[in-house]
């Protein structure tokens, strides 16, 4: 049978609620196609951190590097200040497995309630595309005259061209493989402002859709702009494209239309290396261990997760369930405490759409 090995990061608040209806759909999807999942469960979190000061030592890294893919449940501990762990563990897994894609399908699914007034799944169905290691998020910069009146600061949007290049064709790729109508990347950047880096991606975009993806209409939007038409007309976008910061302002703002954060699932994706999948959705820890929170992010993330492992049928399947399950009208609301069902009861009935 085919087999994955699969790292778990469990994690904080009611990362581990979630992460485990996630397991028990993509376990119940795996076995009707004949695939097994093997997992590994490791304790990298607040509470890790509490007892032993450590939050992600390199060694984690490197068995991190034997796996097909990992699985994240959430990060961040109320007792923590906030930035050590999310550095400390999702940005430092980024960066050092190379997770250079960060994939944000953007989907209303039937009967989700989005802020947008008169908008319903057929308007907001899009996939960004953010660069995910790169731009201002490598830190360089530094600090000179600290504490005095005189204090300068930098932090640098920095690019190379193949950092870039590699982003782009992923998601020209993307594009491609999407089933949809318009197939049309959309470069994100602020390139009327941010005239070298800027200008480095629209030339990437340009070149590279002119010699390789001449089926692909190419079409731009500065960032400002882009935050304008998510909200008053989703139904534009198909695939879009941009760099790390702007990807993750706009993506937030996208999490909020397709229903929020127990809806919104991401992966960190390294397309030649190991991957990491979770829901977008914080620790949320007044919630822990009450049966209330969402696991439907997650879910989807496990989606995703087996699609980047080349099984398609299996992502699919999960998608068309979790579709099913809110088109059945008894899932109240994706809001915690107020599903009409229980985490463990919507995860079961998730599972046995897909079984
Ligand atoms: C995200 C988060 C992270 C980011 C934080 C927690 C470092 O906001 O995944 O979008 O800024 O990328
Ligand atoms: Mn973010």
């Amino acid at each position: 049978m085919k087999s994955y090995n699969i790292a778990l990061i469990p994690g904080d608040g009611t990362g581990p609620e979630v992460l485990a209806e996630g397991v028990k759909v993509l376990d119940a999807a795996c076995a009707k196609h004949g695939v097994k999942l093997n997992y590994t469960s490791f304790d990298f979190g607040g509470e890790r951190y509490k007892r032993t000061g450590e939050i992600l030592p390199d060694s984690a890294i490197e068995e991190f590097k034997k796996f097909d893919s990992m699985f994240l449940g959430a990060i961040g501990h109320p007792d923590v200040k906030p930035g050590i762990l999310e550095v400390g563990i999702l940005l430092k897994t980024r960066f050092a497995l190379d997770q250079y894609i960060n994939l944000r399908p953007v989907k209303l699914y039937p009967n989700v309630e989005t802020p947008l007034k008169d908008k319903g799944p057929e308007h907001i169905d899009f996939v960004v595309v953010r660069e995910n290691t790169g731009g201002i998020y490598t830190g360089i910069g530094g600090v000179t005259q600290k504490g005095t009146p005189l204090e300068v600061a930098t932090q640098v949007m920095q690019y190379s061209y193949p950092v870039v290049a590699r982003c782009v064709k992923y998601a020209y790729e993307l594009t491609r493989k999407r089933n949809s109508k318009k197939k049309m990347l959309t470069l994100v950047h602020k390139c009327n402002v941010l005239t070298h880096a800027g200008d480095l991606w629209v030339r990437v975009h340009k070149e590279m859709g002119d010699k390789l993806y001449p089926e692909i209409k190419q079409d731009y939007n500065h960032v400002d702009a882009c935050t304008m038409w998510f909200v008053k007309q989703p139904e534009y976008y198909d695939v879009i494209v941009t760099e790390n910061l702007f990807g993750d302002i706009i993506t937030d703002l996208a999490a909020i239309i397709q229903g929020g954060l127990g809806i919104a699932a991401g992966g960190n994706i390294n397309p030649e290396g190991v991957s990491m999948f979770e829901p977008m959705g914080g620790s949320a820890p007044k919630y822990t261990g009450m049966n209330i929170i969402n696991p439907l992010a997650t879910i989807c993330a496990g989606g995703m997760m087996m699609d980047t492992l080349g099984e398609p049928a299996i992502a699919k399947a999960v998608d068309q369930a979790v579709h099913d399950a809110l088109a059945s009208g008894k899932i109240k609301s994706l809001s915690a405490g107020k599903m009409g069902m229980g985490t463990r009861e919507v995860g079961d009935f998730i599972a046995k759409l897909v079984s």
